[in-house]
């Protein structure tokens, strides 16, 4: 029915534009114009949007028109954006991703802000960081790219994961500064290794959320969202099996979920870490949590 709709031989960019806003629109998509574009923009493999209102009554190949039906109609079953054009811009670097990985988010770029900042005040020259759960290796090569004395080790349970983080590694050019070691958490890492900063966005999202998460988050792997039934599940085995690997003087720093503060707090505080503090997102709810010996 969609293909129907929208596949008309005559389409120029406008009228393809017009249909399928109508098609994402009844769908329930929120931005249903914008998401036309972005998806018409990569079925014409244009570098840039703007490009589509240059020459709005050109007609784009039969191929690029293929390309944009399949996208429409993948889109309007709710296949997330990200998936759909294989990126997902984040700390204004572009990432590639895959169903294999949890898409970024905008709230995470508070956690690699909040690193950048404490890692730009060290004095030292190298500086170890290890990032549990990389998923794309967004939060790794954003450090990597935005410090130059950062070195990272970055571990995920998840081959698949491992293999798009790479290649994100090899895009923005910091393979070099980043190991990737598929293990359980830190598991194959050595012991005796002492991290200047040991960074995580674990998943942490309990029983009852994941019930009620939107149909598009359900796309994403589970293995990156759910944490047991009360979320904590990772909260408390990184600070068991992964604290260790701080250095005295070194810095954790954890995604929050806003529902589950208080409890991880408990947690970090009873782990022998005296210093806390948590960091708000734009919205005001606490979102980052840092802390030292
Ligand atoms: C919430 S996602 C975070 C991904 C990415 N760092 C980000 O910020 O978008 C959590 C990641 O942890 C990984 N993960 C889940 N269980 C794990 C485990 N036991 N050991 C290592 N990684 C794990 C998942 O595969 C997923 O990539």
């Amino acid at each position: 029915m969609v293909l129907e709709v929208v596949g008309s031989d005559e389409g120029t960019v406008l009228r393809l534009l017009r249909v399928a806003s109508s098609v994402l629109a009844r769908a329930g998509i929120e931005q249903p114009r914008f998401e036309a574009e972005i998806l018409l923009r990569n079925a014409m493999r244009l570098p840039d949007r703007a490009l589509l209102y240059l020459e709005p009554q050109r007609k784009p190949s039969r191929a690029a028109r293929r390309r944009f039906f399949d996208f429409v109609s993948r889109r309007a079953a709710g296949e997330p954006l990200a998936y759909i054009i294989g990126e997902k811009e984040f700390f204004s670097l572009p990432f590639y991703v895959t169903k294999d990985v949890l898409i970024p988010r905008p709230v995470t770029e508070h956690l690699v802000e909040a690193c950048l900042r404490w890692l730009r005040r060290q004095e030292k020259r190298r500086l170890l960081v290890l990032d549990i759960g990389t998923g794309s290796g967004n939060i790794a090569v954003s450090l990597a790219v935005n410090n130059p004395y950062v070195r990272v080790v970055a571990t995920d349970i998840s081959h698949a994961a491992l293999v798009v983080a790479k290649r994100n590694a090899r895009r923005h050019r910091v393979a070099t500064r980043i190991r990737f070691v598929c293990c359980d958490l830190v598991a194959s890492i050595n012991p005796e290794i002492r991290f200047d900063l040991v960074v995580s966005n674990p998943p942490y999202v309990t029983a009852a959320e994941f019930n009620a998460v939107p149909k598009e988050v359900r796309r994403e792997p589970m293995l990156a969202v759910f944490a047991g039934d009360d979320g904590l599940l990772f909260y408390r085995r990184i600070l068991k099996e992964a604290s260790p690997l701080l250095s005295s003087d070194g810095l954790l720093a954890l995604e929050l979920n806003p529902n589950t503060v208080s409890a991880v707090k408990e947690l970090v505080s009873q782990a022998g870490f005296s210093y806390l503090m948590c960091l708000p997102d734009l919205y005001g709810q606490k979102r980052v949590l840092l802390a030292h010996r």
